[in-house]
């Protein structure tokens, strides 16, 4: 039991990458706080974990408030006594946030922007005091492999989550905590990949750095486009959400001890990006 008597505090905890680290972390002896703007499913989501006979606290929280961020972080303090980890999953990844900037309002540019760059800053800056009271702890944010090409909106809001990991590793080293990332690639099977309507394949693609000529999109299949897509891989299998959730757990464990301000691509080795 790796993590016996450690607290991980998950934001964008109720689904998704976010609900598949509690899973796996709970089975290694930690407890936890998942934290998401859906109420409604964040509960369930704990509620789960707590009859199988985990602890678990589902908190609704919108990780753009400072103040609700810093309130719920000061229940699971008092609930928990320590915060050990923070996982940063919560985020917007709409379709729409892979188009082209002068096709993006500016006030969703900014609704981006708030949840993945400004959300991971008020959750970072509200568990470094509990945190450090226990000796420190360690940070992991949710980048993408989009955010090592950073074409779209989307993939500039992760290379701006990079950034603050890199900023926030250096402010955070004398209370012993340490921040790295995590950008996972496409996490699903080309089967999945296949029903999506064609404009989102284009999309995903160009969260890549890929586009595609209009007039070779037009002779494409829905096929072609994801096998594009997997082709960008250098690791002839598909991406699993526990790929991911292992990279997660390497780097909140002792195992990492000497890694901080790192970003730890988990993509396959998409051949794209830096
Ligand atoms: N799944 C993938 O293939 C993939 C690939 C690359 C990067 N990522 C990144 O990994 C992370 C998790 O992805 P996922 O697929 O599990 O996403 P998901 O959409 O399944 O889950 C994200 C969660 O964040 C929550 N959320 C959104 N806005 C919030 C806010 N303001 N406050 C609190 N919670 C909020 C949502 O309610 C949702 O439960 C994200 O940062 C995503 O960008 C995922």
């Amino acid at each position: 039991m790796r993590f016996e008597g450690k607290v991980a505090v998950i934001t964008g905890g109720a689904r998704g990458l976010g609900s598949a680290f509690a899973d796996a972390i709970v089975a290694e002896g930690a407890k936890v706080a998942l934290l998401d703007v859906d109420e409604a499913e964040v509960g369930q989501t704990a509620g789960a974990l707590e009859k199988q006979g985990f602890e678990a606290l589902g908190l609704r929280c919108d990780v753009r408030d400072e103040h609700e961020v810093e309130a719920v972080v000061a229940r699971v303090a008092e609930r928990f006594g320590r915060i050990d980890f923070l996982i940063n999953s919560a985020a917007l990844h709409r379709r729409k946030y892979n188009q082209p900037f002068k096709f993006l309002p500016r006030d969703e540019v900014r609704a981006l922007f708030d949840v993945n760059v400004m959300g991971i800053l008020n959750c970072c800056l509200a568990v470094r005091p509990v945190m450090a009271t226990n000796g420190g702890g360690s940070i992991v944010n949710l980048t993408s492999t989009a955010g090592h090409t950073s074409v779209t909106p989307y993939g500039v809001s992760k290379l701006a989550a990079r950034g603050l990991t890199l900023a926030l590793a250096g402010e955070f080293a004398e209370d012993e905590i340490r921040v790295n990332a995590v950008s996972p690639g496409f996490v699903g099977s080309a089967g999945s990949l296949a029903e999506y309507p064609k404009e989102n394949l284009m999309s995903l693609l160009a969260s890549q750095g890929v586009r595609l000529p209009e007039s070779i999109l037009a002779r494409c299949s829905n096929r072609d486009l994801v096998d594009v897509f997997m082709s960008l891989q250098l690791t002839r299998r598909e991406g699993r959400m526990d790929d991911i959730v292992k990279a997660l757990l390497y780097l909140c464990s002792d195992d990492s001890g000497f890694v901080t301000g790192e970003t730890l691509k988990v993509g396959g080795g998409s051949a794209a990006g830096f």
